[in-house]
């Protein structure tokens, strides 16, 4: 994993057991050999197996890396691997392309069903390999939510064994300048501090803490060498003119307006954009000048996404300069100001890279400038209209590679923004858009996941986020198209999973793990149908309240069981692996009739926001599916028949989310906190029950309100519709759950 470009298998297998001895020949001996002693670790560490390195005189060596920069291997990252009955042979012609056959070597000494210290069976055979392209990246922001720098480290560990080679390293937002650039200190003593909004403040520890944080040169400088020996570079992003309030809040004067914003705590697009002016530039050229000392990369990005352009269009000063250089409107404005930035980068032997948003704004980019395109819509259409004006392009649609996008519908998916992006979305990328020439195509340079972290504020939030999709990507990037083979993917999931879990990474089962289907059946009993978004593995279940385990029974129709049983299921891969963790469904008389909220529809129809809530003095944390700015859930054919009583749990959570306050939708409050209302047939119905809010919107946390229903006669199944009256702005109302009772 990722699949390698050619494999022959020959018959027989070669042992590799505790003791055996590795040499390194050739060109770039220390790099090869630090390679080779990082690959004795990994190893130890993942698979105890305790491999040697070889003394100089050495007759049986059982694996060796061979680098010969005139071998007959497809590029400088490509290598090949021969197993006989004698040993292992990596053959390279670059310590990159070593790097790469030792992944490779220890995926096959862990191969399916491996265990921790047994000798390895390794099938003999020859491997060879090569990427489909150079660019195979990673975005992460650490804007939004930062990363400590030995968490960044982790991840560039775990990016290189999926063989990536790109950290797309995002460091300037609104919410956040988290880069020291000395001559400019405001920028992180103001600018990399924000005020503890919402959840943050359980971040800082209190409201009145701010969230503060910044990367030192020699944090920097430690990142990008241990990114280095993995054989990562590391791409910074400054992100210009716009996504640039933390910029504007440190130094007043770069903005157009004169007067000092605070560093964002909302997420969304803002609206306060750089002055395109000289002193704004030579600005840019300093901060510039820092990031190329920092930073060897020949890439570097300058964003140039989002940029809002009211404030330009307010602004007598920018419409005068926009005038002065003959320019027909901002987003040409635009165009100018990115490229004397680019310029900049150029004159120094650097290539700019940056988003396709001014393409869809119908500017041009700078002619040099690499294309990172994340508008997947529309059949990759700004893609192929970046490559047709020249550009190469980095396909990373928002659609499938945003891993910040949650990807279940599981009652206990994590935090994201709609709609899902599902393990198979992000397998089933296009890459190369459809009615490029093959000419045209060569323009595409890779592929990038996008790890935004506006919901995100934990590195476990990260790992789950970003595993097992970045599977996905890695294969996306490396793997010829022809290997593309969803089933074949699968297949090598739990093999992967497993080493995964060795590594210690914090992945998510979304894609594996069992949902339950319950409905009624006869004499009270329960009708449940269990299935999990791969459709992969095998589902097993108890009812005896233990824990499935891979000899458990395996589901193969729905099951009818009765009340007051407490069913278990999970998810096996052939070789026994566990795929996906124990979800439990209780089935008792409140289970038909209550709802989570995530199982409710939203009244707009639109995927919900996943949102975390308040942390419980439990430990816990809550996850609601909220439509954004309308606070308003569906329940179609609830069964109404003899309930008397209604429970709700809910929470008020701060509103952060800036632009998206042009579509909140108010509601007319019967009472100063509001309330949730429940109507019946739709949402302008026979009101059913109106739940107070007061005590709720005194709360932290969640809050469990019960009211009495008005249920007309003869009920039965009835539409209903629940909302929060009030302004979402004041506050941003989620349902835990709804419970009726008779
Ligand atoms: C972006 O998602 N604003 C690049």
């Amino acid at each position: 994993m990722p699949q390698p470009a050619r494999v022959r298998p020959a018959s027989g297998t070669l042992e590799i057991a505790d003791g055996a001895e590795v040499a390194v020949h050739g060109a770039e001996p220390a790099q090869v050999q630090s390679i080779a002693q990082r690959f004795l670790q990994l190893l130890a560490g993942t698979r105890g197996l305790h491999l040697h390195m070889a003394a100089a005189d050495s007759t049986h060596t059982a694996i060796t890396f061979e680098v010969d920069p005139h071998a007959d291997v497809a590029g400088d990252a490509g290598y090949r691997i021969a197993v006989d009955g004698h040993g292992i042979v990596i053959t390279a012609r670059t310590a990159r392309g070593a790097f790469y056959g030792s992944v490779t070597l220890w995926q096959l000494l862990t191969p399916p069903g491996w265990k921790s210290g047994a000798p390895a069976e390794v099938a003999e055979g020859t491997i060879d390999d090569h990427p489909r392209f150079a660019w195979r990246a990673l975005l992460l922001d650490s804007g939004r939510h930062y990363q400590s720098a030995s968490d960044i480290k982790k991840l560039i560990d775990w990016m290189s064994l999926n063989k990536l080679d790109v950290l797309l390293w995002h460091v300037t937002e609104d919410q956040g300048w988290r880069l020291d650039i000395p001559r400019y200190p405001e920028l992180v003593k103001v600018g990399a501090c924000r005020k503890a909004v919402g959840l943050d403040s359980e971040l800082t520890g209190s409201p009145d803490k701010p969230y503060c944080g910044y990367y030192t040169e020699a944090e920097v400088r430690d990142i990008v060498r241990y990114a280095a020996e993995r054989y990562v570079d590391v791409v910074p992003e400054i992100d210009l003119p716009g996504h640039s309030q933390a910029a504007i809040a440190a130094y007043p004067w770069l903005g157009v307006t004169g007067t000092r914003p605070p560093v964002w705590t909302e997420w969304g697009v803002s609206p306060w954009l750089l002055n395109p002016n000289e002193k704004t530039l030579r600005f840019v050229d300093d901060v510039l000048d820092e990031v190329m000392r920092l930073f060897p990369s020949r890439y570097i990005s300058i964003g140039g996404d989002e940029a809002d352009k009211q404030q330009w269009n307010a602004s007598p000063e920018v419409r005068a300069q926009m005038q002065t250089l003959g320019l027909a409107n901002m987003d040409q404005l635009q165009g100018w100001f990115t490229n004397e930035i680019a310029a900049h980068l150029i004159e120094h032997g650097r290539t700019p890279v940056g988003w396709d948003d001014e393409l869809v704004a119908g500017a041009t980019l700078p002619a040099s400038q690499v294309v990172m395109s994340w508008h997947g819509d529309n059949h990759e259409r700004v893609a192929l209209q970046a490559i047709r004006q020249g550009h190469d392009v980095v396909m990373t649609p928002q659609e499938s590679l945003y891993f910040d996008h949650y990807q279940s519908d599981l009652p206990d998916e994590w935090a994201g923004p709609p709609p899902a992006a599902t393990l198979r979305q992000a397998y089933d990328t296009i890459v190369v858009p459809n009615g490029a020439s093959a000419a045209e195509a060569k323009h595409i340079i890779g592929v990038q996941g996008g790890l935004w972290t506006e919901q995100m504020p934990t590195f476990a939030h990260d790992q789950h986020a970003v595993f097992p999709r970045l599977a996905a990507l890695s294969e996306l990037g490396w793997s010829p198209a022809g290997a593309h083979d969803w089933n074949g993917f699968l297949r090598r999931m739990p093999a992967e999973l497993a080493r995964y879990r060795a590594l210690g990474i914090d992945y998510a089962d979304s894609a594996f793990a069992p949902a339950f289907r319950v409905a009624a059946a006869a004499d009270g009993k329960f009708r449940i149908e269990l299935s999990n978004q791969a459709n992969f593995g095998t589902i097993r279940y108890t009812t005896n309240g233990s824990a499935p385990t891979d000899r458990s029974a395996p589901y193969t129709r729905p099951l009818t069981l009765p009340a007051k049983t407490s069913l278990q299921a999970a998810t096996f891969a052939p070789d026994g692996f566990e795929l996906a963790a124990p979800r439990m469904q209780a089935l008792d008389e409140t289970t038909l009739l209550g709802r989570d909220g995530s199982a409710l529809a939203t009244c707009s129809h639109q995927p919900a926001s996943r949102l975390d809530g308040s942390r419980s003095p439990g430990g816990s944390k809550p996850v609601y599916a909220v439509d954004i700015g309308n606070a308003c859930w569906l329940w179609p054919r609830a069964r109404l028949d003899g309930v008397r009583h209604v429970a709700l749990v809910v929470e008020r959570m701060a509103w952060r989310f800036g632009d998206e306050a042009k579509d909140a939708v108010a509601r007319r409050k019967s009472s100063a906190a509001g309330e949730f209302e429940i109507h019946t047939g739709s949402c302008m119905g026979p009101l059913l029950a109106s739940v107070p809010l007061q005590r709720a919107a005194q709360a932290t946390g969640q809050t469990r309100l019960e009211a009495e229903l008005a249920v007309p006669a003869g009920a039965g199944l009835r539409d209903l519709c629940v909302f929060a009256t009030g302004d979402p702005r004041d506050g941003q109302w989620a349902l835990e759950r709804m419970t009726f009772s008779k």
